[in-house]
């Protein structure tokens, strides 16, 4: 049920956009698919308007033979819902269902998801063309997958949406009394006496409640995963063989929090587009593959979307120098993905994107570009075996998406908290010691590791700090970074020491924070440096691993701290520490593995896959890899 359905091998093709061409290019399509090992594309993404040219006329001669044409080719496809893009007849019948933004703006039709997930017509709209496809293609041949809308990720701020929250906020606190004071609404007269009152998060005079905001995304990610599951049931109704999946998109403007969405698909799938065009690219790959994983509770999951040839920048789309592409692709199928899929099959002509890169580019099949494509679709059948191998990691890092979301939006923290970046360099740091790790949610099942890292974990409920006690408790070490159980679930801050009140397992009381300007860094003794945040601490039982060298408050104070708890233990960074301070304390703590700075090393069943994005040989036991390239091999015993 999860493998799509009929494709052979690990999954290998592209988003693919048939009705941007006309149909004497199709045959070239199929047969350039073939010649690169193509086997699975996802078509109709945004192909509404071609589907339904006017309300309730259907247009699929087009759809059929493209299908029958992909086919005949031996291609299977993942047939999307092209929910996220209504067309314009839809949104000019109903302006009511366009998405609209804090400050009151309307986002007219002109680009893709204008749509209000919140708005009856919309849904009913979304529900009906997802009908008619279920009707008509449900028993296809060539149907391996069905892929739900487009990176599910709209917020909308409308009166729809607002009735709607309305009835999720008094089926979540019952009262408003319990609302007045889960969001502290005796602070500038923000107490509700009537349900109506309650807005959306709109844009107002001053800074807002953290408490709203964060009900709000997780409304949102519940009214979104609501309009995905009602095209999935319906579809599944259709034919319960086909397996059902939607296109995770990531990034802190997303309320979607894929710990509660991924038992709701059959097959997790996430686009990866790396910010930055240096090493950051292959770091936020692997992160980014190991996220995926970790939402699929372990299982493999499918790399939905990458950019074939350029990583998106600030500056521009960077081309992506020889082999990087396959050896990005290498990064997510050795961290679980049963294939990769790229945005997109051919680089289109004209519209928003006509300069994204392709597997087929603008200039042709005569290109280097292409010619990587297919030397990489011939390479992947050597690998099949290993698609439905398990990754297995000793140790994990805390993935907090309201932690992500609270520190975000917040204007008046202490000082600023890059939670996303505090992941991203635990993760880094233990990549390049070669350690395979997993994510897990705060409350998620953590039995299975040895060692859990909780880096700045803001929000901590208390149903989270009891399952952390839990596992130092049993024998599990943790170690936790500054502002960890700063706040609760209510981002209501917890007193008498923060830490999410668990002062005893740490053996320590958080008293203040301390920011310091940017730039400054400030010495630990014997252990690097911290920079931008350091807290006072006092030792409840907890032994000091070392102090602050400098600044005033904090000289000689506690830096880091352990304290044994139960069989386990609990460590305490009460800073931000630079990189190589953490590598210092992962040295002390023993956390290795078998890779390198600038060398993937991943274990995957009984295959050890080895990336070496490096310019110089690298040896890995007995085998060596060429600058740039990758091998699969057998793991040693
Ligand atoms: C996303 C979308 C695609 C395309 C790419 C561009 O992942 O799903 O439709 O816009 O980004 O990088």
């Amino acid at each position: 049920m999860h493998w799509p359905k009929g494709v052979d091998g690990l999954c290998y093709g592209g988003d693919y956009n048939p009705e941007q061409w006309p149909e004497d290019v199709w045959d070239d399509d199929v047969a350039l698919m073939r010649e690169a090992g193509v086997n699975l594309v996802s078509v109709g993404v945004f192909a509404w308007a071609r589907l339904e040219p006017k309300e309730g006329e259907y247009d699929f001669g087009w759809l059929d033979r493209a299908l029958d044409k992909l086919h005949e080719g031996g291609i299977g496809v993942d047939l999307a819902t092209p929910t996220a893009s209504p067309p314009p007849w839809f949104t000019l019948a109903h302006p009511d269902a366009l998405n609209t933004r804090p400050d009151g703006t309307l986002q007219v039709h002109g680009s893709r998801d204008t749509y209000d997930v919140h708005a009856p017509a919309y849904r009913e709209a979304s529900l009906r063309i997802a009908a008619k496809l279920a009707e008509r293609y449900a028993e296809h041949p060539a149907l391996a997958m069905w892929h739900v809308h487009n990176e599910y990720g709209s917020t909308s701020h409308s009166p729809h949406a607002e009735r709607a929250f309305r009835v999720w906020l008094r089926r979540k606190y019952g009262s408003l009394e319990a609302l007045n004071q889960a969001w502290w609404g005796s602070f500038w007269s923000q107490a509700y006496s009537e349900w109506d009152q309650i807005l959306a998060p709109r844009a107002t005079q001053y800074l807002t409640n953290p408490a709203h905001e964060l009900d709000f995304k997780r409304f949102t990610s519940d009214a979104l995963l609501d309009h995905f599951r009602t095209q999935r049931d319906l579809l599944r109704a259709a034919n319960p063989q086909i397996p059902i999946t939607t296109n995770y998109v990531f990034g802190d403007w997303v309320p979607v929090d894929q710990w509660r969405w991924s038992g709701e698909v059959d097959l997790v799938g996430f686009a990866s587009y790396p910010s930055a065009a240096d090493e950051t690219a292959e770091r936020q790959s692997a992160l980014h593959a190991d996220l995926a994983r970790s939402w699929a509770g372990g299982e493999p999951w499918l790399l939905m979307e990458q950019s074939a040839s350029g990583v998106h920048t600030r500056h521009g789309a960077i081309a992506k120098s020889p082999g990087r592409m396959a050896r990005h692709s290498m990064i997510h199928i050795s961290r679980g993905s049963k294939g990769a899929m790229f945005f997109q099959w051919r680089s289109g002509r004209g519209g928003a994107e006509q300069w994204h890169s392709a597997l087929v580019p603008h200039a042709g099949k005569n290109t280097r570009v292409f010619r990587e494509v297919v030397e990489f679709g011939r390479a992947l059948p050597g690998i099949a075996e290993a698609k439905d191998a398990p990754v297995e990691a000793d140790v994990a890092i805390l993935w907090s998406p309201e932690s992500w979301w609270a520190t975000g939006g917040h204007a008046s923290l202490p000082a600023d908290v890059d939670y996303f970046e505090n992941v991203a360099q635990i993760h880094r740091v233990l990549r390049d010691r070669g350690v395979t790790v997993d994510f897990v949610a705060p409350e998620g099942e953590l039995g299975g590791y040895s060692t859990v890292i909780a880096p700045s974990t803001y929000v901590l409920s208390k149903a989270a700090a009891e399952n952390l006690r839990w596992f130092t408790a049993g024998g599990g070490r943790l170690v936790a970074s500054y502002f960890t159980g700063a706040v609760d679930e209510h981002c209501q801050i917890w007193l008498d020491g923060f830490l999410g009140g668990l002062t005893d397992l740490f053996g320590i009381r958080v008293l203040e924070h301390l920011p310091q300007p940017a730039g400054e860094l400030r010495a630990l003794w014997n252990f690097g440096a911290a920079e931008r945040f350091c807290e006072l601490v006092e030792l409840r039982g907890a032994q000091c691993v070392t102090q602050y060298a400098t600044g005033d408050v904090i000289e000689n104070q506690p830096a880091v701290t352990v304290n044994p708890f139960g069989e386990g233990e609990a460590w305490y960074v009460s800073c931000k520490l630079v990189d190589d301070a953490w590598d210092r304390l992962f040295e002390a703590l023993e956390l290795n593995g078998p890779g390198m700075p600038g060398v993937d090393v991943v274990d995957r069943g009984r295959w050890r896959f080895i990336i070496n994005h490096t310019d110089a040989e690298a040896q890995v036991g007995h085998v060596i890899v060429p600058a740039g390239a990758w091998t699969v091999d057998e793991r040693p015993a």
